[in-house]
């Protein structure tokens, strides 16, 4: 059966990826971009069995050298980083990494081109929140900042011809991109998304509603260029509380026996059907979120990469604890198998864990949405208006290979003077002494109108 073709961008551990797997529909994850190398590493762990090579320390640091990778997430590795890793360490990361880019990882976002990513069904973007999120330094969707990387999904867009444009696109992000001082920019970006066909529904979702013992808000945007696809509100999955994601036994590693003395305030709760309750510990901190305990018979705050947030504490038998890592991977959805398979690697630190998983999606809500999406429906139709499917996967095939050559033809063409109507174009650039660009919209255009006449020309010919 044919797959939905699905292109994760900032892919982190794949949330995406995991509720697809959950679900009984045929999927199929055809690249992703992830350039940070603890996600790397957990992505596979869980996703993939990843072979490990066998190769000399100094090609291994030179291959880890030529690729565009992150060990903070948010800037490229310094030159000369992998010099300072060896052994085993080094040997896993290589092994990740490559196997990573053999499935089609670009690791950095900003070389997505048409050119090497293309026939996405698709597309997920949960980009960075930094400039956003309430902790940010809140300079908003600007070049040059974390969540300036939506430009990079928008410059690919546009990169796009119709015909090639992805069937769904899925954003998610924290629910301050739709508050007053984000609103205008995520207006924009969904205004030009109809420009090319997109109808999006956007909704400020709680995981809560969806089965998981966490208060998440985060907002989602379903564009689709086919049809209306509303997001849903809540799911039908039976509520959990933090009990319920948490190990049986609690470990004294993680209790916080210093805190178990302060004064408490008494205990606070919501209203509501499945609801937090927590107390707060009196003078211990300023920082409010930081005194809060929660009572694990209930659903508990949002959990964050990064801030206080990322310390979950938690009250049993009158003891608090701190929610430990293989706790947080089941609190965003994760199963303790997909934990295990991370730390066996025996490479990510807590805080790695813990950045990782505040980063991701609450899976259960992931699952929601993708059970909206039509496409199996979509591509059996597809199937059945086509006299000759075997015809046409071999088509595409070819001219997925035709394609590259035609490119480099095009650029080949263009550059040696042959294209009359792109003369003020290359003046210029030689002027700028700038190389002509392979992606321009004329050098697109030119390479289309090969494609439709080879792909005429094949159909005709199979016809015959
Ligand atoms: C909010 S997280 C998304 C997490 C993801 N949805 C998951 O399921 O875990 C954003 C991700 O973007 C990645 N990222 C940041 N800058 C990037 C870049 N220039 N290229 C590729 N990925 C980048 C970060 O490393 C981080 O993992």
């Amino acid at each position: 059966m044919t797959k939905l073709k699905v292109f994760e961008a900032f892919a982190g551990i794949g949330a995406q990826h995991k509720a697809l797997s959950n679900m009984n529909k045929p999927y199929e994850v055809i690249g992703l971009a992830e350039w940070f190398v603890p996600a790397i590493l957990a992505y596979h762990a869980i996703h993939n069995d990843v072979p490990i090579l066998n190769a000399t320390e100094s090609a291994m640091r030179e291959y880890l050298e030529s690729k565009p990778l992150s060990m903070d997430s948010k800037t490229p590795i310094s030159k000369g980083y992998w010099n300072r890793i060896k052994g085993d360490e080094l040997r896993t990361i290589c092994s990740y990494v490559k196997f990573s880019e053999e499935m089609g990882n670009i690791f950095d976002i900003t070389t997505l081109t048409e050119r090497k990513v293309r026939g996405i069904d698709l597309l997920t973007y949960s980009f960075p929140c930094q400039d956003i999120s309430q902790q940010g330094k809140g300079e908003g969707i600007k070049e040059g900042t974390r969540s300036g990387l939506l430009l990079e999904i928008e410059r690919y867009i546009r990169s796009l011809p119709d015909d090639e444009l992805p069937k769904y696109l899925l954003l998610e992000n924290v629910k301050a991109l739709v508050s007053e001082n984000h609103i205008e920019d995520f207006k924009k970006w969904i205004a030009y998304l109809e420009t090319r066909g997109y109808i999006t529904d956007w909704k400020v979702l709680n995981s809560k509603d969806f089965g998981s013992p966490q208060s998440r808000e985060r907002v989602f945007a379903l564009s689709s260029r086919e049809e209306f696809v509303d997001l849903p509100l809540k799911s039908k999955k039976p509520p959990k509380v933090l009990k319920d994601i948490l190990d049986k036994e609690f470990s004294e590693k993680y209790r916080l026996k210093k805190l178990e003395s302060y004064e408490r305030t008494p205990w606070q709760e919501n209203r509501g059907t499945n609801f937090i309750r927590r107390f707060s510990i009196e003078g211990y901190t300023n920082f409010m979120s930081e005194t809060r305990v929660f009572d694990i018979n209930h659903i508990g705050c949002t959990l964050t990469a990064q801030g206080s947030n990322d310390k979950l504490k938690l009250m049993n038998d009158d003891k608090i604890y701190y929610m430990n890592p293989r706790e947080m991977y089941r609190y965003m959805g994760f199963t303790t198998e997909d934990f295990e398979k991370v730390q066996e690697l025996n490479i990510l630190t807590k805080s790695h864990f813990v950045y990782t998983a505040g980063n991701s999606i609450s899976v259960e809500v992931l699952e929601s949405i993708f059970d909206r999406l039509k496409y199996e429906k979509d591509i059996k139709e597809t199937q059945e208006e086509s006299n000759w499917p075997n015809m046409e996967s071999s088509l595409i095939k070819n001219l997925k290979s035709l394609e590259e050559i035609s490119y480099n033809f095009i650029h080949h063409l263009v550059l040696t003077d042959q294209f009359e109507n792109m003369k003020a174009k290359r003046e210029t650039l030689k002027r700028q002494n700038k190389p002509l660009d392979v992606s321009t919209s004329e050098a697109r255009t030119l390479l289309w109108k090969v494609k439709n006449t080879i792909s005429i020309e094949l159909l005709r010919k199979g016809k015959e």
